[in-house]
């Protein structure tokens, strides 16, 4: 607990860290409203419909990352329904005609919504084994109820090492990871470009270090929803 807030004042000035401070008495007094109480009766409403596992967070720790890790590499939190549904009706995306993948799938929660919109090819990347075997269980129990329904791939590992494939790829990110992660998985989808993709849609929620995307030259910034940034590449 002392080693994650330490990692987190890091090198900040006092300004900083009475900022930080601010906004975490703010965050506590907001999760006591009536707006936090319907957000967790709405994150644990996925789980009761289909019997998943997806609901509630796990620090770092709790994952087993050590301090190296932990400094790029950000927690468990599911997604809302709507992170996805919003920025997907924003773009005016057809799902049938995309291939979609969640970096850092977590428990699978944005997996089995993108299989439930009708995503052409559906794969997760995460880096938590202890997770991917909780994703699979979970998408397991969601297709069980989907008969006919193609099944999500888990790709258990780094972001980075992942090569993406498809002909037009929505890329989907929850704030998993630092931005020079998340450079280096930009770079990856511009590879794609080269090798048979016409065209990456990123959508960004709680997008943190979305520069990566504003500030590259081959990337045009598509609608912004609240909390949420979008990004095209195209050939
Ligand atoms: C905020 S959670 C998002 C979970 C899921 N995408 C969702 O929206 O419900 C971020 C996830 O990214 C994973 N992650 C962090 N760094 C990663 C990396 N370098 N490669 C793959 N996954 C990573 C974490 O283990 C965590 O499960």
């Amino acid at each position: 607990m002392l080693k994650s807030l330490l990692r987190r004042i890091g090198n900040r000035s006092p300004v900083e860290i009475g900022h930080l401070a601010i906004k975490n008495v703010r965050h506590a007094i907001a999760a006591l409203g009536p707006e936090a109480r319907a957000a967790r009766a709405a994150d644990l409403a996925f789980d009761r419909r289909w019997g998943t596992d997806t609901s509630g967070g796990l620090s770092t720790r709790e994952l087993g990352y050590g301090d190296d890790l932990a400094e790029r590499c950000r927690r468990y939190d599911p997604s809302s329904e709507a992170m996805l549904r919003a920025p997907v009706s924003a773009l005016g995306l057809d799902p049938a005609e995309h291939a979609f993948i969640d970096y850092g799938a977590g428990k699978g929660r944005v997996l089995m919504m993108a299989m439930e919109m009708g995503f052409r090819h559906v794969v997760g990347i995460e880096l938590s084994e202890h997770l991917c075997e909780i994703a699979k269980s979970n998408i397991a129990t969601f297709v069980a109820q989907h008969p006919g329904m193609d099944q999500a791939e888990i790709v258990a590992g780094d972001a980075t090492a992942y090569r993406p494939s498809g002909r037009s790829i929505v890329a989907y990110f929850y704030n998993p990871f630092d931005a020079s992660i998340m450079a280096e998985v930009r770079t990856r989808l511009e590879e794609a470009l080269g090798v048979g993709a016409e065209a990456v849609t990123v959508i960004y929620a709680n997008p943190e270090h979305d520069a990566v995307f504003r500030d590259a030259p081959r990337w045009a910034a598509g609608p912004l929803l609240p909390g949420i940034s979008t990004f095209r590449l195209t050939t």
